[in-house]
């Protein structure tokens, strides 16, 4: 059998102290094959980011073990080195990508950056490297001219896994990664991703609330409820048959990854209807609906749909 790459195992976070406490994340335990594909889905505040915060060394653990590739990551790394080393084993792309790129410095300069601790390419060597990366998320040399403020949130969120990408990651964790690129983008990122799994054998930890990307690009997923796994096993399977009492439905037209729409695609997520009851012909509805699907996303903002990128900014 293969060994898995990524284990997490009983791994624990609670945040406070005193009355304050709280767990956000409970004896969470997974595993990742290499080449392998994990979805890790839930309603907004059930521990998703904080265990991909803490697998990428974010967020120490109060309990539990992180190994990659047998490798004990539970605790920071001491040196510089073993930071490089862990950069190359795990990278992250979140969903606002903002914060961790730095404003001052190009989106060129940025790229070449990472790739340059990475490996030692020389600088033209470099230099066609951030050009590959760049055209593999679809930025122009405009855009890797700028600075992050002269970017859409799109653009910004290519440049995000783009730098993620020049590491050269063994896995890479996808926070909503995805979710805010407009329809087209977000399919030719997909199809990246795919190509990159199936000619690297790169990993990946895919969190979504979009749960039509999430049977796209996952073979097994996670559930996760106030901390907690509540359902695991094949995509198909959580999805289709969820062994949790509440039934997955409300399937509604979505956008397939090409653009076009298919009826056929559920898309549990962004959508106030999958949150209404269902309207059937003949008797009346019933006064008090059933409950949604509890670990479905419930939160107004992400039922909206995607907003298109951003306009660049009027040039004077
Ligand atoms: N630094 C922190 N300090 C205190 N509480 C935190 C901190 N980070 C996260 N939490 C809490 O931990 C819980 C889980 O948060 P987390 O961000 O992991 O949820 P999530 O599943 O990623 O949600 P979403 O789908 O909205 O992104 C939340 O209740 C959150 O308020
Ligand atoms: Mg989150």
């Amino acid at each position: 059998m293969t060994q898995p790459l990524l284990v997490v195992e009983h791994l624990t976070k609670t945040f406070g102290h005193g009355r304050t406490r709280a767990t956000a994340v409970a004896d969470v335990s997974f595993s990742l094959a290499p080449g392998g594909s994990l979805g890790i889905v839930g309603e907004s505040g059930s521990g998703k980011t904080t265990t991909a915060r803490m697998i990428i060394g974010l967020e120490r653990p109060s309990g539990g073990r992180i190994t990659v590739r047998g490798e004990d990551r539970t605790r920071p790394a001491r040196s510089a080195r073993s930071r490089r080393r862990r950069g190359r084993d795990v990278q992250i792309v979140f969903q606002d990508p903002y914060t961790s790129l730095d404003r001052r410095q190009r989106v060129g300069d940025c790229l070449a950056e990472v790739v340059g601790v990475h490996a030692r390419l020389g600088r033209e060597g470099t230099r066609k490297r951030v050009s590959e990366l760049a055209g593999l998320v679809g930025l122009d040399d405009r855009q890797l001219a700028a600075l992050p403020r002269a970017l859409s949130g799109g653009q910004r969120q290519r440049v995000a896994i783009a730098r993620a990408l020049a590491a050269d990651p063994d896995v890479l964790i996808l926070d909503e990664a995805v979710s805010a690129l407009d329809v087209s983008i977000q399919a030719q990122i997909l199809n990246l991703l795919s190509d990159i799994r199936r000619e690297r054998g790169v990993s990946y930890l895919f969190i979504s609330h979009d749960l039509a990307v999430i049977r796209q690009v996952t073979d097994d997923t996670i559930v996760m409820r106030h901390g907690a796994v509540v359902e695991q096993g094949p995509t198909a399977d959580v999805l289709d048959h969820p062994s949790h009492p509440t039934p997955v439905c409300c399937a509604t037209a979505s956008r397939a990854p090409d653009g076009t729409r298919d009826p056929h695609r559920p898309t549990l997520t962004r959508s106030r209807a999958m949150h209404a009851p269902a309207r059937a012909a003949g008797p009346p509805p019933s006064p008090s609906p059933p409950p949604p699907p509890s670990y479905w996303p419930a939160a107004p903002e992400e039922a909206a749909p995607p907003a298109p990128e951003a306009p660049a900014p009027p040039t004077r």
